[in-house]
C-alpha cells in the first residue's frame, strides 16, 4: 500500500557511504528505538548503496550481500529490524551498475524483487546510474514497479532519478510511493537552500500515495560523513533547523542521514519536534505555497504557508539570505483580509509559546539563516 503521509526513517548514505556493516545497522536500530525515534513516528531503516559483492552469483544470478559487511546475510538484518517493530529498506539501481559500481537491477528486476521479498525487505530505493540507454527512465522504473507489485511482498518503491526527465509527469504510473525530486544533497546551507527553492515550482506534484522526496537530511551531521564538502563551513544548528522545518512544511519524506548512535541532544529534540512532525504528517497532505507575490528577491522567499487539517495553517518565515529579512506579512495573502474580522492565534513550534497577529498583518524580523514556524488558527479579532 502506498503511503498516505510522507515516509519517515533513516538511511546510511549521508554519513557512512560504503562503510556499512551488520554491526552498524544493529547498533543504529537499537539506538533508533532507545532515543524514541520509533515512538516519534520514524519507521524505515534503509541500507543504501555498497552492500553487495561486486558481481552477481554466477549460478543463481542473484545479488549477493558482501559477507564481510553482512556475515549473516540480509534476512538476518531484516528479522532484527522487524523484531524492533521497524521496517527494513534496501537499495538497488535501474542501470547495470549502481552509482557506487555494484551490480544494478537492469534486466534482473523480477529476480531481484523476489530476492528482496524473500529477505523481508519493505522499502526499495531505486537509483539511476549506468543506464544502457539514456532518456528512458520511465521505461526502467515501470519494470521495477511491476516487479515489486508482483513479488509477493508489500515493498514501498522509492524512486531516485534525481528529478530528471520530468519525472513528476509519469512517476505515479510506475507505482512509486515517493521519488527524488532533486539532485544529491550535501552537508551545506547552500544545498539546503537550493533544494528548498527548487521545490517551489514542484509543490503541486507531491501528494498522498507518491511524495516528492527532497533527499536524506543532513541535520546533525556537522560535516562528519560522506556528503560533506571541505569548501563550505559547517552548518550551524540554526541552519539545520531551517532544513528540518522546510522539509516538514514542504511535506517531504524525512530520512535522517546523521549517525544516530552519536546524535546530540539538540538534534534529537529537533527531529522529534512534535509540532513539526505533525505538520509534515498532516493527514490532508496538502501542498504548501508561497503567499507573497512580490517578495524583494524571488530567490529568497520569506514566507511559506500550508493549510492543515481542520482550521489550522502552518506559516514559516525563513531567511535564506545573508542580510536582514524584516517586514510585515499581510494576512490577506492567506485569504484573511482585514474585512474577514479574523486574526491568527500563532503557536511557535519551537518555543511552544502562543502569540496573536494583528487583524491584518504579522510583523517579522528573521536573522540570516534562521526561521520561525507557527501553527496558526484563525480566530475572531
Ligand atoms: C546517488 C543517489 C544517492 C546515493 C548514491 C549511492 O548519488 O542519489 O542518494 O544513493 O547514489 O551511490
Amino acid at each position: 500500500m502506498n503511503p498516505k503521509t510522507p515516509p519517515l526513517g533513516w538511511n546510511t548514505w549521508n554519513t557512512f557511504g560504503e562503510k556499512i556493516s551488520e554491526q552498524l545497522i544493529l547498533e543504529s536500530v537499537d539506538q533508533f528505538v532507545k532515543l524514541g525515534l520509533k515512538d516519534a513516528g520514524y519507521e524505515y531503516v534503509v541500507i543504501d548503496d555498497c552492500w553487495s559483492m561486486r558481481e552477481r552469483d554466477p549460478k543463481t544470478n542473484e545479488i549477493v550481500p558482501d559477507p564481510v559487511k553482512f556475515p549473516r546475510g540480509m534476512k538476518f538484518v531484516a528479522d532484527y529490524v522487524h523484531r524492533k517493530g521497524l521496517k527494513f529498506g534496501m537499495y538497488s539501481c535501474a542501470g547495470t551498475r549502481t552509482c557506487g559500481d555494484y551490480p544494478g537491477s537492469y534486466d534482473h528486476e523480477f529476480l531481484d524483487a523476489r530476492t528482496f521479498a524473500r529477505w523481508g525487505v519493505d522499502f526499495l530505493k531505486y537509483d539511476y546510474c549506468d543506464m544502457p540507454f539514456s532518456g528512458q527512465a520511465e521505461f526502467y522504473y515501470r519494470r521495477m514497479g511491476q516487479a515489486l507489485r508482483t513479488c509477493g511482498r508489500d515493498i514501498l518503491f522509492s524512486a531516485c532519478n534525481w528529478g530528471s526527465e520530468d519525472v513528476w509527469r509519469w512517476i505515479r504510473t510506475t507505482g512509486a510511493g515517493m521519488y527524488r525530486s532533486t539532485g544529491d544533497i550535501f552537508d551545506a546551507f547552500e544545498s539546503t537552500k537550493s533544494i528548498a527553492v527548487s521545490q517551489m515550482p514542484k509543490f503541486d506534484t507531491s501528494a498522498p500515495y507518491c511524495f516528492n522526496d527532497m533527499d536524506m537530511l543532513t541535520v546533525g551531521m556537522y560535516k562528519k560523513g560522506n556528503v560533506a564538502s571541505d569548501k563550505v563551513p559547517t552548518q550551524t544548528f540554526d541552519e539545520y533547523k531551517v532544513q528540518f522545518a522546510a522539509w516538514c512544511v514542504w511535506g517531504s519524506p524525512l530520512m535522517l542521514g546523521c549517525d544516530i548512535r552519536t546524535m546530540d541532544k539538540d538534534t534529537l529534540a529537533l527531529v522529534t519536534n512534535k509540532e513539526l512532525l505533525r505538520i509534515d504528517q498532516d493527514p490532508l497532505a496538502l501542498q504548501p505555497y508561497m503567499p507573497e507575490t512580490c517578495w524583494p528577491n524571488k530567490e529568497e522567499p520569506r514566507v511559506a504557508a500550508r493549510l492543515l487539517d481542520g482550521k489550522d495553517l502552518a506559516l514559516m518565515f525563513v531567511n535564506f539570505g545573508d542580510g536582514a529579512a524584516r517586514g510585515r506579512f499581510h494576512l490577506e495573502r492567506v485569504g484573511l483580509p482585514y474585512q474577514s474580522g479574523m486574526k491568527l492565534r500563532m503557536r511557535d513550534v519551537f518555543s511552544k509559546k502562543i502569540s496573536y497577529s494583528g487583524r491584518d498583518t504579522v510583523p517579522y524580523d528573521i536573522p540570516p539563516h534562521t526561521c520561525q514556524v507557527y501553527r496558526c488558527t484563525p480566530v475572531e479579532a
